[in-house]
């Protein structure tokens, strides 16, 4: 067994943080970031957003329409769509500045390419390029953040075009589970560290995801296999999920084991 000692500041840092009106962003906004040609994200979902479009070819039709946003642009996106769209338009479709995941850099709106893309809500149908990138998401480690039918749960309306990286562990099993990150979340919590991990099969590899509470006081010290391949992300809540890879080997998967992405 090997031991890993976690700060209480990565709770609100990793790529499966929790961001949303009740959560706000609490990470380190000058992070390394990638620009996407106008827009930007962190390293790791610029890296897998690369790869699945470089793969289906979609580059030629989709524009990554807008990526990281800082605070203060997020605040700007806020008021100007107060002003030109009215508070019950804003509030189902733009975050709380301070709360949306936009301010993370893993998180990224994407729109069909033509004259005019819609800033806030680009086109992203269910058909063609798009749905083919919508139905390979999880495998490069992308949710469809805001779906139809869950928009009580999120508390955003609909929102074809609104991508989230949270890694191809948890974007699969939130496919199979059919959770939300409000749902997810909270669910991960009944796999307790160390005593009844959730065991999965990713690329032929046993993966045991685990959660871990942090220490009210102090850092929070976990064990882990120690020949697995592990990755650590807070929640933004409390606690850590615990991501153990017990066959190592080199897999798309691999850029996720780097801590502190955000
Ligand atoms: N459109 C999403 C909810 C945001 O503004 O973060
Ligand atoms: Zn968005």
């Amino acid at each position: 067994m090997k031991r890993i000692m976690l700060t209480g500041n990565q709770v609100f840092r990793g790529e499966l943080i929790l961001v949303n009106a009740d959560h706000a962003y609490r990470g380190n906004t000058r992070r390394k970031r990638v620009d996407m040609g106008g827009t930007a994200l962190a390293e790791v979902a610029a890296d897998a957003l690369c790869a699945a479009m470089e793969k289906l070819g979609g580059w030629e039709k989709i524009a990554a329409v807008s990526g990281w946003r800082s605070f203060k642009e997020q605040q700007e996106i806020w008021d100007e769509s107060m002003r030109e769209n009215g508070e019950a338009f804003t509030k189902k479709y733009v975050a709380v500045p301070g709360h949306s995941e936009h301010q993370t850099g893993l998180a990224i709106d994407l729109g069909l390419r033509k004259e005019e893309i819609d800033f806030i809500r680009p086109d992203f149908p269910y058909e063609g390029i798009c749905q083919t990138f919508r139905e390979n998401a999880a495998k490069y480690g992308f949710v469809e953040r805001y779906p139809a039918g869950k928009e009580n749960v999120t508390g955003i309306g609909h929102e074809p075009w609104h991508f989230r990286y949270v890694g191809a562990v948890h974007a699969s099993l939130m496919q199979k589970e059919a959770l939300v990150m409000e749902e997810y979340v909270p669910y991960l919590k009944r796999f307790i560290h160390g005593e009844t991990p959730r065991k999965m099969e990713l690329d032929g590899r046993e993966v045991l995801v685990s959660f871990q509470k942090a220490e009210a006081f102090g850092p929070t010290e976990i064990e882990v296999d120690e020949r697995a391949e592990v990755s650590v992300s807070g929640n933004n809540v409390d606690g850590f999920v615990v991501v153990q890879y017990i066959r190592c080997g080199m897999t798309r998967d691999r850029a996720i084991s780097k801590l502190n992405v955000v």
